[in-house]
């Protein structure tokens, strides 16, 4: 019996999410293997890689994509560097798992296609929820009918940070609250309902200071006035909650976004019973890592050649209903989502 290759990954930049949860995630995995790592500053890429057992540093970011070995890249830079660094990597030949949000608009987003096409490899923005079981069967339950007709979907995604330093603080490189989590809710939605907007209206508010969105509140309108409402801040305590809404039942989402890769995750389930003292039932999921769900799901697709649910024409989507909410806030109106 022949063995599949492990696939070997490169990680551009020694990012926090990349450092504190993704490369270890990886590091869990029988079926791929982190082989580099680069930064901009090449003592940094050489300290992450003696701390976490990564073979090859690189002190620039050309360098890791100009390695042989390496057959997946994951780009967890700032948000104005997702495109133009996941395009570099195309044409390097490799495949790309890009952090959220893929692109500063639609339109930036849409410009990977062409190389993607050219080059035969694969683009998917990172969003992991969607490789979490907890949210496979809330999907599930939705569409299986278990809450009846699901019309209302309710987010909220709040964090509280106020350093100007932060990536999250800064307007010119794609900071605020929308970008940041918003993107989520925005996936959830076309997620839970498998279909895309048709309209939305959001209500932004901007630190004064940094000029990035730091409460943004949207109603995204789907096909027969079913409805997503999300609020999503950077000032508000650190918080997140989902509520799924049916004719007949309600699902809530204990932890929808962090999970921890080491605690059971529970999803609530209720027809009514709570108003009159009952208790919801409770459906449990036992612990696991959705970055190691989401990359290795994104390497076998890489190693199969098999077409991406969520590829590029997916991230072009998110990209637009995030469009359209920045257009809301500028016209102080309802804005149509751009469909392809
Ligand atoms: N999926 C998730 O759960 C999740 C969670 C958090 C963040 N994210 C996404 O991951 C990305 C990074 O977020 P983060 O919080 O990890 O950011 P971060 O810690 O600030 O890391 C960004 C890295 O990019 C590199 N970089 C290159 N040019 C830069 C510039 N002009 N300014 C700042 N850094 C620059 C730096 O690495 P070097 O100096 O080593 O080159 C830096 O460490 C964002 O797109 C964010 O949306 C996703």
């Amino acid at each position: 019996m022949t063995e599949t290759r492990k696939t070997v990954w490169g990680v551009l930049s020694t990012a926090n999410i990349a450092v504190n949860q993704v490369i270890p995630a990886l590091q869990k995995s029988e079926r791929l293997v982190v082989g580099a790592i680069a930064s901009r500053d090449e003592d940094r890429a050489t300290a992450v890689a003696r701390r976490l057992g990564i073979a090859r540093a690189y002190g620039d970011y050309d360098a890791l994509l100009d390695d042989p070995e390496i057959d997946i890249v994951y780009n967890p830079l700032p948000n104005h560097l997702h495109v133009p660094w996941t395009l570099r990597a195309l044409e390097a030949g490799k495949h790309v798992l890009c952090e959220k949000p893929l692109a500063l608009s639609a339109a930036e987003a849409t410009t990977l296609i062409e190389t993607s096409k050219r080059t035969g490899k694969n683009v998917r923005e990172a969003f992991m929820i969607r490789d979490h079981p907890q949210w496979l069967r809330a999907r599930e339950l939705v569409q299986g009918g278990a809450l009846g007709e699901v019309r209302a979907i309710h987010v909220s995604f709040c964090y509280d940070n106020r350093d100007p330093a932060n990536v999250r603080n800064q307007l010119d490189i794609g900071g605020g609250a929308l970008f940041d989590i918003g993107c989520y809710a925005v996936a959830v939605g076309r997620f839970i309902f498998a279909c895309e907007p048709e309209r939305v209206v959001a209500e932004v508010d901007r630190d004064p200071d940094f000029g990035t969105d730091r409460l943004t509140s949207a109603i995204m309108v789907f096909p027969g006035g079913r409805r997503l409402v999300f609020t999503c801040a950077t000032q508000l305590v650190r918080s997140q909650d989902v509520q799924i809404i049916g004719t007949t039942g309600r699902v809530s989402i204990a932890v929808p976004f962090n999970q921890s890769p080491d605690r059971e995750a529970r999803l609530l389930m209720d027809d009514g019973t709570v108003l009159k003292g009952g208790d919801p039932a409770v459906e449990t999921f036992g612990p696991v890592d959705q970055y190691l769900l989401q990359a290795e799901a994104f390497s076998e697709l890489c190693v199969s050649g098999s077409v991406d649910p969520y590829g590029l024409q997916d991230a072009v989507r998110n990209m637009s209903v995030i469009d359209a909410l920045w257009s809301s806030e500028e016209t102080r109106g309802w804005a149509d989502v751009r469909q392809d």
